[in-house]
Order: structure tokens, then sequence, then C-alpha cells
């Protein structure tokens, strides 16, 4: 209506683009083919551009974020998230990149858990534990995808059944994740998930971010903030030991700006479990905004290249991991070398081990409902 009336009154073209709705203004998403899988199931990259130069590219394998480009504070762009240029790295990998994280993201004790009084058993592939949803998880199939576009925004939804009993887990569950680009320069991610027996489930987007660039050595002089006043603390199986303990006063607490190496190597018994031979960040906070999306949940930038990412969230936590089992052996995208504490990453989540845990908050889902996740990561330059 606006733009033909501007159309009408004749007014200069400058005009009309400004009052023109974002996704006309200026963005785009073109699919194409991304290779194959050992077994010949082709995989699909989807490309998402806004006017600002932010990139992302989707792949249906895992519905994985495989890279993401961002300007820095000189417009120059650069892929901030770690992954591989085929579809083989991610088949072979082990680490998660970029991928969509499920049944149940992050640990389950003993791969175990009891709903109804029935106990359930997930395959266990972090010692005694499961950790992301078993050996083969949602990171590990290839997704449906099409194209999607909001209001303001243009996307790619990516649909997996996972079906009932598949890694120990009941219910034949359906999840839908849609990624999407905005004008704004926040990449979206949105989750939905029904499923036709009561089970648990925990999604996430396990994305490794080094705001230099992925590659471009390791994170620990970038300045993060997560608010959160409170972490879970774990066992020496990386485990919550069910307890919300206070940050401050420990190397945990990140509530102001403080530069991601400043107390990695603290002599605290948490960070050992992290990582036992140099300390390392590998805890869930529990996000003062308690799932309210529109409060800030984190902010990390970099203040070399002027990169920022603010978080947002509806989830009540997030897993702040700093890559500590990267060893430098992993040779990623253009084949540069992933060196340990060479990301980050932001998993938005609930409490790791929740079926366990009486005092989290539940992540049951029953057949009627439907869980919605909703993530922001928003970019600018300084
Ligand atoms: C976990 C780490 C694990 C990593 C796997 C993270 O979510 O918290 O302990 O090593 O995923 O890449």
């Amino acid at each position: 209506m606006l733009q033909s009336r501007y159309l009408l009154s004749g007014l200069g073209l400058s005009l009309m683009i400004a009052t023109l709705p974002a996704h006309a203004a200026g963005l785009s998403s073109e699919h194409k083919a991304f290779g194959k899988t050992n077994d010949g199931t082709p995989v699909e990259q989807y490309i998402l551009r806004n006017s600002h130069g932010l990139q992302a590219t989707v792949i249906t394998y895992g519905a994985t974020l495989q890279s993401l480009k961002v300007p820095d504070k000189n417009g120059k762009a650069e892929d901030i998230v770690l992954g591989f240029d085929d579809v083989q790295g991610y088949q072979a990998g082990t680490a998660y990149f970029g991928a969509t994280i499920g049944r149940y993201g992050n640990r389950l004790a003993g791969g175990a858990f009891k709903l109804d009084g029935k106990s359930y058993q997930v395959p266990k592939n972090d010692g005694p534990n499961s950790l992301h949803g078993g050996t083969q998880g949602f990171d590990k199939h290839v997704w449906k995808a099409q194209p999607s576009k909001g209001k303001d925004s243009v996307g790619v939804t990516l649909t997996y059944l996972s079906k009932d009993g598949e890694m120990g887990f009941p219910g034949n569950m359906k999840t839908e994740v849609t990624y999407s680009l905005t004008e704004n320069n926040e990449l979206r991610i949105e989750y939905k998930a029904s499923t036709d027996k009561p089970t648990v489930l925990n999604l996430t987007n396990h994305s490794y971010f080094n705001l230099a660039g992925a590659g471009n050595g390791d994170v620990l002089q970038q300045l993060a903030t997560l608010h959160a006043s409170h972490y879970t603390p774990i066992d020496g199986t990386l485990i919550p030991t069910g307890e919300l303990a206070p940050v401050a006063g420990t190397p945990m607490d990140f509530t102001h700006p403080t530069a991601i190496g400043k107390n990695i190597k603290a002599d605290h018994p948490q960070l050992k479990f992290a990582e036992p031979k140099q300390g390392g960040f590998d805890f869930n906070w529990a996000l003062d905004a308690k799932g309210d999306v529109s409060q800030l949940a984190a902010d990390v930038s970099d203040p070399q290249s002027g990169r920022r990412l603010q978080l947002y969230t509806s989830e009540p936590g997030v897993q702040f991991y700093t890559s500590n089992f990267l060893d430098g052996t992993v040779k990623g995208k253009a084949g540069k070398v992933y060196s340990h504490w060479g990301a980050f990453t932001l998993e938005t989540q609930h409490y790791p081990d929740s079926p366990n845990q009486a005092n989290f908050p539940s992540t049951r889902l029953d057949p009627g409902k439907t869980y919605t996740q909703h993530t922001v990561f928003k970019f600018s330059a300084q």
C-alpha cells in the first residue's frame, strides 16, 4: 500500500527504497548442492544474505551452520564459525561444529533417565555418560529443508523425524529448526518439536565462534559477558552436582566484560574438571534472564576486529565452552588448523542432565504439546 502510494505520488527512488520492507531492500537467499554423504545421500546448502554483508550458510547435514561471514570494523567480512568445506568433514567430525544438537543436548549421567517409572538408556559416547544425543545424534542425519521468508527475514526451515526408540529415546519426535537472517544483522534460530509419547529433549546449536575469524588463533583476548549470577557446578565426569552456585569470587564470574583468557588457567577444581591439563571453561551458566528472549543473555566482542556478538534466548541456560578438546589436529575450512581455545560456544539450553535432576527446569515433552526454543545471535562491529 505504502509503496504504491509513494510510486503514484512520484516521490524519488531513495525515499521509496527507505520505506520498502527489509526483505525487499536487501535480503536474498539461494540453495544449491553441497555434496553427498558416503552412502550417496545428497546434501544441500542454503545461503542467506543481507545488505550489510552478513552471509550465513546452512547445510542439511546435521542442520548445521556451516559458515557465517560477518564484517569487521573496516567492513571486511570473515567467516567466524569453525567447520568443514565438505560433507565428509562433518561425517567424520566429532566436535559438533555448527550442528543442531538433539535429542538431548549436553550430558545425561550414565546415558540413563526415567520417565513415568520406566528406565531408558541412551548409548554412552562420553566416558560413562551420553553426550549430545548419543552415538548418532541429530547432527549426524540429513534433514529435509525448504526456504522460508519472514516479514523482515530470509531463512531456511529444516525438519527431521526422530523415530520412537532412536538412540533409546521414547516417542516419534518431529523436529523443526528455522534459521533466519534479518536486516538488523541478527541470525535467529527457532526450534519446534512435538511427540507421540512422553519424552525428554534439549535442542541447541553447537556453533564455535572466533570473532577474529575461524582458524585465526585463540579467543583468549576476546571479551565475554555472561548475564548469569549462577552456574551449575560439575563433577569429574562433567555431570552437574545439582547445585546452583554463585559465580561471585570464582573464575566463572563473567558478569562484567572479561577477557576469556584472564582466569582460564586459574587453580580452581571446576576448571580442572572441564580441562584437566591446562584448564578451560565448559559449564552451564544459569541465565539471569530466565528465558526472557528480550533480555541480553551474553555479549562477546573482539577488541582487534571490533566484531561483537550479542545473544538473546528463550532458554534458561547457556553452555559456554572454550574448545578445550581442540588440540590443533583438526583441519577445517580452507585447510586452517583449529587450535586449543580457538573458539567459544554459546549453546543455549536447558541445564545438562535435567531428567535426573529434580530441582532443574523440566525437559519433558508430552503428546499434544509443542516445544519451542528461540535464540538470536546479533552482530555488529565497532
Ligand atoms: C560440551 C563439551 C564437549 C563439546 C563437544 C560441549 O557442549 O560441553 O564438554 O566436549 O560439547 O564438542
